[in-house]
């Protein structure tokens, strides 16, 4: 399994790369980059720890990488500045996305390969990618909300000192501002939080809050995401490099899921080596569902805006 970051030379793609590394799952990983030697440079380092890891190839370089590539994840992307939603970034980005995606068209791609997305705004860039790369639209995936999904459940785990691996709390919808909590079915060791003292809607309310607004702290802290952000990615590499088909929250161009059609947003969604192989419609609290269609309504009046400015690869 050959796995392609571009963008591999940033902290997103890198700290994947790492992540990837550390999982032992992927033969070969390829870091590209538009600063090559930065990316060779990452592929070295990462490399130089191999042997104490896994027997796996790690190259840095550029679209040679593209043709025998099983995962291509796309990382590439200007940074969002603290005050600025994902939203704001679209224009920088759709013009720089859209010359990766013809890049990579142009390179040749497997008639199988999967595309993962995590240039933001993401959900934008993934309905932008399944509409013009000429895969199969469930070979397109964007990482959606399994970060928020993972920052959600560390942020919860860390107010009721409960073990991160056991808190389960999906978010859904927009990886941005119309993100929504699925309070419904969060549970701590298969028990539901309100088992647990010191959990109110207060301390609910505090924790939703600054799990959206996570990417802008980050930001704010240290400048960008890179590990979690990197585990994310990995997450969603294993299920298709493993054919786990296993349930993720991450976007995809919708056809009809809780009504939602011709957008890409999360819903809990089966991944394996096909990519989305099917979505689970979970019976969720009307409110989760408004909030969801909401993240549509809201991804659709941007989407009307950019898909103009994409044309044809
Ligand atoms: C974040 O939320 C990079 O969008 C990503 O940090």
């Amino acid at each position: 399994m050959k796995v392609s970051i571009i963008g591999g030379g940033g902290l997103v793609g890198s700290c994947a790369a790492y992540a990837l590394q550390c999982g032992g799952l992927v033969r070969e990983i390829a870091l590209l980059d538009v600063n090559q030697e930065l990316a060779v440079g990452q592929a070295l380092d990462l490399q130089h720890g191999g042997p104490s890891i896994a027997d796996q190839t790690i190259q840095g370089g550029s679209y040679e990488h593209i043709p025998d590539s099983d995962i291509i994840c796309i990382t590439a992307g200007l940074r969002r500045k603290p005050d600025e939603s994902r939203l704001d970034l679209i224009n920088r980005n759709t013009d720089l996305f859209v010359q990766i995606l013809r890049d990579v068209k142009a390179a040749g791609i497997k008639s199988t390969a999967i595309v993962l997305v995590v240039s933001n705004p993401v959900d934008i860039l993934t309905y932008v990618a399944a509409q013009t790369l000429g895969l199969p639209i469930n070979q397109v995936i964007g990482l959606g909300t399994q970060l928020d999904t993972i920052r959600f459940c560390s942020l919860i785990a860390e107010e009721l000192n409960a073990p991160p691996t056991q808190t389960k709390a999906l978010i859904l919808g927009e990886h941005g501002e119309s993100m929504v909590p699925i309070w419904s079915s969060a549970t701590i060791g298969g028990l539901p939080l309100d088992k647990f003292s010191g959990w109110d809607h207060g301390v609910a309310s505090k924790v939703f809050t600054r799990t959206r607004g996570s990417g802008a702290e980050v930001i704010k802290r240290k400048g960008g995401a890179g590990f979690a952000v990197g585990i994310a990615i990995r997450d969603c590499i294993d299920a298709i490099a493993l054919d786990r088909r296993c349930i993720l929250p991450v976007s995809s161009v919708q056809d009809g899921c809780y009504g939602i059609r011709d957008v890409a947003l999360s819903v809990p969604t089966v991944v394996g080596r096909t990519g989305v192989m099917r979505r689970i419609e979970l019976d969720l609290w009307p409110k989760e569902i408004q909030g969801i269609r909401a993240s549509g309504t809201a991804l659709r009046s941007t989407l009307s805006a950019v898909m103009p400015r994409v044309g044809s690869l």
